[in-house]
C-alpha cells in the first residue's frame, strides 16, 4: 500500500528510494485521465542506440527538452546519459501536471489536489484513499459517491488554493535537486513562445501515443515540438515503452523543415509516418 500524501511530502527533504518515489506518484490519476507513471533505469538498453547517432555530436546539445517528464526522474538519466556522451546541456523536463496542494479540510481528512482542485488522493486518518474512479466501480455502485465527492470538493478546493490556505506541493522527483534540470508544467498541445527554436535535443517518451491522443492532437503536439527545435540537425526521440521493451525513432530535422528517420528502437515509434507526414502547424518552423 502506498503513503498519504501528506507522509510523503512531510519527508521531502529525505532521501528516498527512487522505486518508492514512482510507487507513489504511480498511484496518482490525473484529471485528464492519465497516471503519473514512471520508472528508475527506464531507457538503460536505448541509449547504445541514440547515443550511437548523436554521440558525435553531443558538444552541440546545448538545450535540451523532455516532454511529458511526469516527476523528472527520467530527465535525470537523460541529463546523466548525455552527460556520458560529453554534452553539457541545460535541461527542461515539461509536464501538464506538477504544482499540487495539500488540503486539510477537517480534522482527520485531507487532500491532495492538483492545482485546479481536482482531488488526487483523500487521507483518511492517515490512511491514503484513491480519488479516482476504477472500472470495478460501475459495478459495486462505488461511482456515484466518488464523483459527488469530485463535485462537492472541487470548488471548495479551488476557493482553499486561491486563499492560499494550503501547502503548496511539486510533483517532482527528490533526484532533480541541485541538477541543471527545470521540471515546469508546460502542456504540449499548446503553442509556447518561449520554447519556439531554442531545443538541438527533445525527447517524448510514453505521451505522443496513440492511446493518449487522438491523430489530430498528435499532430499538434508533433508541429509544437518541431517548431520547439533549434533548426536543421535537431534531434526528436519519441518512445513507447512495453514493459522493459522500447519502440522508438529518433528523427533528424532537416533543412526543408521537415523529420527523416536517423534510428529505431524495437518496432519504432507507432506515430513516425504522422511524424514523418507533418504538415507545418500553427506554431511554424523554426
Ligand atoms: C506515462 S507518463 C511518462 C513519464 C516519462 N516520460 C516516462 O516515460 O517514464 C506520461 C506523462 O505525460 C503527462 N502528460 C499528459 N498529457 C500531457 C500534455 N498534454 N502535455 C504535457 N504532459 C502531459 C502526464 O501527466 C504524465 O506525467
Amino acid at each position: 500500500m502506498t503513503v498519504t500524501a501528506r507522509q510523503f511530502f512531510s519527508a521531502a527533504s529525505a532521501p528516498i528510494d527512487p522505486a518508492e518515489e514512482c510507487k507513489f506518484f504511480a498511484s496518482l490519476k490525473m484529471r485528464n485521465g492519465t497516471f503519473k507513471l514512471t520508472r528508475p533505469s527506464r531507457f538503460a538498453d536505448l541509449e547504445a542506440v541514440v547515443g550511437s547517432v548523436i554521440g558525435g555530436r553531443s558538444k552541440s546539445l546545448r538545450q535540451v527538452l523532455d516532454v511529458g517528464a511526469s516527476i523528472g526522474s527520467t530527465t535525470v538519466e537523460l541529463a546523466e546519459f548525455l552527460s556520458a556522451l560529453g554534452a553539457s546541456p541545460q535541461v527542461i523536463g515539461t509536464d501538464l501536471f506538477v504544482e499540487a496542494h495539500l488540503v486539510e479540510l477537517a480534522p482527520g481528512f485531507r487532500i491532495l489536489s492538483d492545482a485546479d482542485g481536482w482531488p488526487l488522493q483523500y487521507d483518511v486518518a492517515g490512511l491514503p484513499v484513491r480519488a479516482w474512479i476504477r472500472r470495478l466501480d460501475y459495478f459495486t455502485m462505488a461511482i456515484a459517491p466518488r464523483h459527488l465527492a469530485v463535485a462537492l470538493l472541487r470548488p471548495r478546493l479551488r476557493r482553499m488554493i486561491a486563499e492560499a490556505r494550503t501547502m503548496p506541493v511539486r510533483m517532482a522527483s527528490r533526484a532533480l535537486a541541485g541538477r541543471n534540470i527545470e521540471l515546469v508544467e508546460n502542456d504540449i498541445l499548446v503553442p509556447t513562445p518561449s520554447f519556439v527554436g531554442r531545443f538541438d535535443f527533445i525527447r517524448a517518451a510514453n505521451i505522443l501515443n496513440t492511446g493518449y491522443f487522438p491523430a489530430d492532437q498528435l499532430n499538434t503536439a508533433i508541429s509544437n515540438i518541431r517548431s520547439y527545435c533549434r533548426g536543421p540537425g535537431a534531434f526528436v526521440l519519441i518512445l513507447r515503452s512495453r514493459g522493459s521493451m522500447h519502440d522508438g525513432t529518433l528523427f533528424e530535422l532537416d533543412a526543408e523543415g521537415g523529420f527523416h528517420v536517423r534510428a529505431r528502437v524495437g518496432a519504432g515509434s507507432e506515430i513516425e509516418p504522422l511524424v514523418l507526414n507533418n504538415e507545418q502547424g500553427a506554431a511554424g518552423r523554426p
